[in-house]
């Protein structure tokens, strides 16, 4: 039978964070913290309830994507899923899926998007893989920069309190140069930033670089743990978040972690497949890849909309043949020229049809259609489209997902 699926109102926050914490098994919430994210939105929340209790939570929010050319794609941002241990594989899940879906269909919002706790549960309900993450290790004392350092511009230490002040608006800045990266609301910078990802770190520091001109352009957050052994050092520095306007402010962040004394080890776990760390140093090898992981999810909702709002790197012309999560289909013709993008359905025959997961995968260039091809996955109807399709959604900078929700 299915279970009573409604929103949930201010009064029943608190039994939100209950619910929350026994589906990922946390710890509770420290008495006092904020509850910025929790609170917000809560019309978008999807809650399903067996005889007046909550046996699972979802809820999504009014998020903005940015799309290859720099658009701004109108997503709902799915977070907080989970299902009581005593109502797992009932169902619970699919029915929140569902009425999510429905409710984001009804805003008019082209793409679902989401992070994922285990990457196996999510394609089922028409998410394919837009960008992943990549994290690195490398040892200091192996890192040497092949050229000298040019940066005119400034690096200056920030306290929490100044940080909370100017790294949102660096970020905001920085979320419209790179296909993949989200809105951060203030509801989320205060939650999920200060009081989870960086409030649980012991020392944690804020490094902001600003340009010549001295306008802020770049930000490194990290905390340092472990001790020095015996006399020697061994600590290690995480980069929890950097974020840059341009590429030089980027690798002058690089400079900076590399340059931060009684340090052994520096460690990201959020970085683009294409960061350039590898490139600049002159052992390229010492930039170790712990794992390459699946980051942003995205299902399409309106495959049309999605198509008509990037830009392409080549000129061209496909048409695509698309299912939508619902199942339902869109045949699109997109045309790339000197006048700019034309997207529009048609009932041609398609070149290509790929199934919902497979246009989450490929859509914003983070992962090219010839593998979907390779891997079984993409039905080609004409064998020339492939590799046009590749050229033309390819996309500069590489999708990624500085950020998570
Ligand atoms: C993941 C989770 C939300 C699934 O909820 P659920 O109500 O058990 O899911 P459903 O019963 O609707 O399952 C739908 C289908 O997905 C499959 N599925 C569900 N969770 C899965 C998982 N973790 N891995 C692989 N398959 C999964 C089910 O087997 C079922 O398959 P079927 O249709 O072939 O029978 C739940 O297990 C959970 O709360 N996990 C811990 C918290 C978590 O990881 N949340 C996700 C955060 S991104």
């Amino acid at each position: 039978m299915p279970f009573e699926i409604r929103a949930i109102e201010s009064a029943e926050v608190d039994d939100l964070l209950v619910a929350d914490q026994r589906g990922f098994g946390g710890a509770p919430p420290r008495p006092g913290a904020s509850r910025s994210w929790a609170a917000a939105e809560l019309d978008r929340t999807r809650v399903a309830f067996d005889s007046g209790h909550i046996v699972g939570v979802s809820r999504t929010y009014t998020f903005e994507l940015t799309m290859p050319g720099g658009a701004m794609l109108p997503a709902a941002a799915v977070s907080w899923v989970s299902v009581q241990p005593t109502h797992r594989r009932r169902g619970v899940l699919t029915q929140l899926m569902a009425a999510m879906h429905d409710d984001a269909r009804a805003r008019d919002e082209p793409a679902a998007i989401l992070t994922a706790s285990e990457s196996s549960i999510y394609g089922r309900f028409g998410y394919g893989v837009a960008a992943w993450r990549l994290a690195m290790t490398a040892e200091k004392s192996r890192i040497e920069f092949a050229r000298p350092d040019h940066d005119d511009g400034s690096m200056r230490l920030v306290t929490l309190d100044e940080a909370v002040v100017a790294i949102p608006p660096v970020y905001d800045r920085a979320r419209h140069t790179r296909a993949g990266m989200v809105t951060r609301p203030e509801f989320w910078w205060e939650q999920v930033f200060w009081e989870f990802m960086v409030g649980q770190a012991k020392a944690s520091f804020v490094a902001i670089h600003a340009d010549a001109q001295g306008n802020d352009d770049g930000y490194v957050v990290y905390s340092i743990t472990g001790e020095g052994a015996g006399g020697l050092v061994d600590r290690r520095l995480t980069i929890i978040d950097m974020q840059a306007e341009t590429p030089a402010a980027w690798i002058r962040l690089w400079r900076y972690v590399f340059s931060v004394d009684l340090i052994a080890t520096v460690s990201a776990f959020n970085l683009p497949v294409d960061d350039p760390l590898r490139h600049v140093v002159v052992d390229g090898r010492s930039v170790r890849v712990d794992f390459v992981n699946d980051h942003l999810w995205l299902a399409p909702l309106d495959p049309l909309a999605i198509l008509g709002a990037r830009t392409y790197s080549i000129a061209g012309r496909l048409v695509i043949s698309a299912h939508a999560a619902d199942g339902t289909t869109s045949t699109v013709a997109v045309e790339s020229n000197a006048d700019g993008t034309f997207c529009v359905a048609t009932n041609e025959e398609p070149d290509l049809v790929c199934d919902a997961p497979v246009f989450g995968t490929c859509v914003l260039g983070g992962n090219r259609w010839s593998e979907l091809a390779a891997a079984g996955r993409l039905e080609v109807r004409r064998p020339e489209a492939v590799a046009l399709a590749d050229a033309m959604f390819l996309a500069t900078p590489a999708p990624a997902l500085l950020s998570f929700f």
